[in-house]
């Protein structure tokens, strides 16, 4: 949520910052800002409404010059997305601040700075952080102290940037609940909220722990943990493409998302099946310790990467015989829970820095779990950090707002994960050999999901004037029925719901009218029987439905039925197979509704707030 990045330089900086918005623009998007210090050290500030191309464009018909700069890419939290409301925000002239994140306390500040004669501009929380700091300063002998003593009243979460029109070398960050990372220059340093923004002019990168405040200068990086004592933090070379942000020959990111993902899983799965053998390392150091004595999973995710858990669920108890729970983070981190014997505690997240699911993690540390595992696509993430084990999904970067390659790499991880806690559970041999020939055919199978796409989007003509959508599935594929729902929803805007099919007669099947176009999900498994009956119930109130079957499930097209051929595949892999065909849906469905597909509204990728 909302895109940081600064630096400190001997050239002019106003592009490198702009760029580096652009990259971030999944993170937020609803108005944009800029500022440099000039050589006359006045701040020059530039914000707009909108998104980064509008700022670029006020940019290059009114340039601003300066080797200091921050800027900001905004996703509202703390009033309307708006130019006042947007940062950097500033403070007499000399104090500009950028911040992610949610200061909660900033009613209480805001008051007692109004009562000092600050007078507030924006309705933001950012705000009261730049008078705070103006305040400080007047007490404090350098800017990193007036920082210092700033944060140290904030509650709440931000990653923040903070500069002096005053001070030409250097800028101030800090970080609490909401990531920053150092970039490494020569003779010029940066700062963002992701690798992604700064990979044009760096590849050397530190993370900042929680707690952190930076100096940040042209040749020198000051970092002091959260006592004020001076601490290094690794600095390492980022293994990632300069252009994994670029479309390539696609429309949008999610459609370019959506067909890597042969390639994703592909990446995912090299090295780790090694002659039929799964690499326990792969998870890290001690995996196949703490795999030994798990005798409960206990899952917890958000959004997409909950819908993984959820699959994963079927497979841990079916295929490894161990008991597992799936929880949304941002209940279980609230609520007294029940810690089973030798528990392990397993987060999903593309980002890992969502906020509820990193609060889940530390919660879980504190009430006992025995151990943590986390199955994440960034590595170097604070739920890489603080959790024991780690499977990196290897996606590649993600920018589509919606989820696609994460989601489909996370369930191969997943699988990954199962076949792991198997092997010390009695899974058989067979078993286990079934489950790593289905992953190595994955990537195979996907490409002939992939030939789908055109009939899929002749389909996604018939959702041109639907409002709403029910999507059925049942066993491992309810999940991914839920997951179809929430792809259509957010990039299309069609109210979707998911139902377990059984669930039909307790309710939803009210709804059932040909407004109401019903998506099933169902390859011939051992519910396809049970899943026909309520094909049928939903057709005999005149429902409109849209079946992904193959073929031996035994469907065919009549007036009330549009059958999708999908291809024949082992069970074990069917969820990750039927996810390709509803983000086609989805996206299809979008194109017609001419949304914004990759940054829908109200949306943004990392949820690095609550
Ligand atoms: C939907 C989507 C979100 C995320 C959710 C969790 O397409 O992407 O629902 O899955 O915000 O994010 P991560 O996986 O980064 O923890």
């Amino acid at each position: 949520m909302c895109g940081i990045v600064g630096a400190v330089a001997q050239r002019d900086v106003a592009d490198i910052l702009v760029e580096g918005l652009k990259r971030l623009e999944y993170r937020g998007y609803d108005s944009a800002g800029v500022a440099v210090i000039n050589n006359n050290n006045e701040l020059q500030a530039t914000k707009r409404l909108g998104k980064v191309q509008e700022l670029a464009q006020a940019l290059e018909q009114q340039p601003v010059t300066g080797g200091t700069g921050i800027a900001h890419t905004r996703w509202a939290t703390h009033g309307i997305p708006s130019e006042v409301n947007a940062h950097p925000h500033v403070s007499n002239n000399t104090i500009a601040v950028v911040h992610n994140g949610i200061i909660e306390n900033h009613q209480s500040l805001r008051s007692q700075l109004q009562g000092l004669g600050y007078e507030f501009l924006s309705q933001t929380d950012t705000e009261v952080i730049t008078h705070l700091v103006h305040h400080e300063l007047k007490t404090s002998d350098t800017l990193l102290a007036a920082v210092q003593k700033t944060v140290k009243q904030l509650e709440g979460a931000y990653g923040t940037v903070v500069m002096d029109s005053r001070d030409q070398d250097n800028i101030i960050v800090a970080r609490s609940g909401s990531p920053l990372v150092i970039g490494y220059g020569l003779g010029e340093n940066f700062i963002a909220s992701d690798i992604m923004a700064l990979l044009p002019v760096t590849r050397k990168f530190s993370y900042l722990e929680e707690g952190d405040v930076a100096q940040i200068s042209r040749f020198n990086v000051s970092i002091f943990d959260t006592h004020g004592e001076p601490v290094e933090r690794e600095a390492k070379e980022a293994n990632v493409s300069h252009d994994s942000g670029d479309k390539g020959e696609y429309r949008h990111y999610m459609l370019k998302e959506t067909y890597e993902q042969p390639t994703a899983i592909r990446n995912s799965l090299e090295g780790r099946l090694v002659g039929g053998m799964l690499d326990i390392n792969t998870f890290g150091e001690g995996a196949d310790e703490i795999f030994k004595n798990v005798e409960h999973v206990q899952i917890i995710a958000c959004g997409t990467s909950y819908h993984s858990g959820m699959v994963a669920r079927y497979w841990l108890e079916e295929l490894a015989g161990v008991s597992c729970n799936i929880e949304i983070a941002s209940e279980f981190r609230y609520r007294k829970s029940f810690v089973p014997k030798n528990s392990l505690l397993v987060t999903i997240s593309q980002s890992g820095e969502t906020a509820d699911t990193l609060a889940a993690l530390r919660l879980a540390k504190e009430i006992g779990y025995q151990s943590s595992l986390v199955i994440c696509n960034v590595p170097g993430s604070s739920l890489v950090r603080e959790s024991d084990l780690a499977f990196m999904t290897r996606a590649g970067a993600e920018i589509g707002v919606a989820s696609t390659k994460a989601f489909t790499t996370q369930l191969v991880g997943l699988l990954m994960m199962t076949l792991a806690i198997g092997q010390h559970h009695g899974m058989s041999d067979k078993k286990q050999a079934e489950i790593t020939q289905s992953l190595m055919s994955l990537p195979a199978k996907l490409d002939e999901v992939l030939a789908l796409a055109s009939s899929i989007e002749d389909l996604a003509e018939d959702f041109a004037d639907k409002h709403h959508a029910l999507f059925l599935g049942r066993g491992d594929q309810y999940p991914i029925a839920m997951e179809g729902a929430l792809k259509l929803k957010e990039i299309s805007y069609i109210h979707a719901e998911a139902y377990a099919a059984g669930e039909l007669k307790h309710g939803p099947l009210a709804l059932i009218d040909a407004e109401m176009p019903v998506i099933v999900v169902a390859p011939k498994n051992d519910l396809i029987e049970k899943l026909k009956s309520n094909v049928e119930e939903v057709r005999a109130r005149g429902g409109l439905m849209y079946v992904f079957a193959d073929n031996d499930a035994n469907f065919s097209s009549d007036d009330t039925m549009k059958v999708i051929d999908v291809p024949v595949c082992d069970d074990i892999i069917a969820p990750i197979v039927y996810t390709l065909p509803l983000q086609l849906l989805s996206y299809y469905v979008a194109i017609i509704k001419g949304t914004d597909v990759d940054q829908p509204r109200n949306l943004a990728k990392s949820v690095t707030v609550e």
